[in-house]
């Protein structure tokens, strides 16, 4: 995919950069002249990047990597996007060590890593946080009870957030992706990616890096009157204004898929709350 974004100078932590999403936010990020550092639980290896083997449920491990920036007053930009998927099954049956550990890494992994964060954003006066969270979080998914719950909690956070620091020129946006083709969703097995491809208005899963677009725009000024949105990359359902913001940004992307997103909205998903539109309807 071609789009580059001018990131030069600035600097950019990457939680869960050493693969999947992650690994195509860090790439596309360092393509467009940012320097990027994963923290990630497992060795990351991505040309162009540094990275430190951190926990995100660590406070400790999370410190440490935060004093190994370089300066004190980065970083410019923080993209939460670690993540667990945790068992698919029913609630009742959810062994709590399991679901506490969904909770642990989405949820608290995000405001942890935020929390650290953001006194050295406060610090330097400018600020960007991009969450990942997830269509789970916003439609709740049957066998993913946990994972839907710190999904949403991660979106709430975000607006809650995004209200405290916009006067602050920190800015916290979410993205919230339906199904994209990496290892969390081809490890749930042939016939629930099936299901998860027959349910989509695209007809097929999305790309990382059509997630890293989004996320890139996001990290960009040309966001700069952005201070919060949901932006469910690739699932075409968006907030209206980041819609019409990015789909103007961006007319080759999916966001603009306005058409599809309407006859969604009327046929199959009638319960969306916010399916809107890059443009207008035909
Ligand atoms: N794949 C999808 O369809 C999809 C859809 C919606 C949202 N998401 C979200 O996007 C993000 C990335 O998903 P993915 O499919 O690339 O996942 P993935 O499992 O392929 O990669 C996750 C990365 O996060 C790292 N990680 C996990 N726990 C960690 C921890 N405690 N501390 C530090 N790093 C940790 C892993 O080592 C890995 O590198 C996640 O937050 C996920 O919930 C994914």
């Amino acid at each position: 995919m071609p789009n580059l974004y001018d990131l030069h100078g600035k600097s950019i932590v990457v939680t869960g950069g050493a693969k999947s999403i992650g690994r195509a936010i860090t790439e596309l990020l360092v393509a467009s002249g940012a320097t990027v550092r994963i923290w990630d639980a497992n060795p990351a290896q991505v040309s162009g990047a540094s990275s430190d083997v951190v926990d995100i449920t660590d406070p400790v491990g999370i410190d440490a990597a935060l004093s190994r920036l370089p300066a004190p007053e980065q970083p410019d930009i923080l993209v939460n996007n670690a993540g667990y998927l945790g068992k698919t099954q029913s609630f009742v049956a959810h062994p709590s060590e399991d679901w506490q550990r969904i909770l642990a890494v989405n949820l608290m992994g995000t405001m942890r890593v935020t929390q650290a964060v953001l006194p050295r954003m406060l610090r330097a006066g400018h600020g960007r946080i991009v969450n990942m969270a997830s269509l789970a979080g916003k439609e709740g998914l049957a066998t993913l009870a946990a994972y839907s719950a710190a999904s949403a909690g991660v979106i709430a956070f975000t607006k809650a957030l995004s209200r405290e620091l916009a006067g602050r020129n920190i800015f916290v946006n979410c993205v919230a992706p339906g199904p994209i083709d990496t290892d969390m969703i081809r490890d749930l097995g042939t016939d629930a990616v099936n299901a998860m491809i027959a349910d989509s208005p695209m007809k097929r899963l999305g790309a990382a890096s059509e997630v890293a677009q989004l996320v890139a725009w996001l990290c960009t000024d040309a966001s700069r009157f952005t201070p919060y949105s949901t932006c469910p990359a690739v699932e075409p359902g968006i907030e209206r204004n980041s819609a019409r913001n990015y789909a103007m940004a961006r007319p080759d992307s999916n966001v603009g898929v306005c058409g599809t997103a309407f006859k969604c909205r009327k046929r199959r998903r009638p319960s969306y709350e916010n399916v809107t539109y890059g443009r207008d309807p035909a």
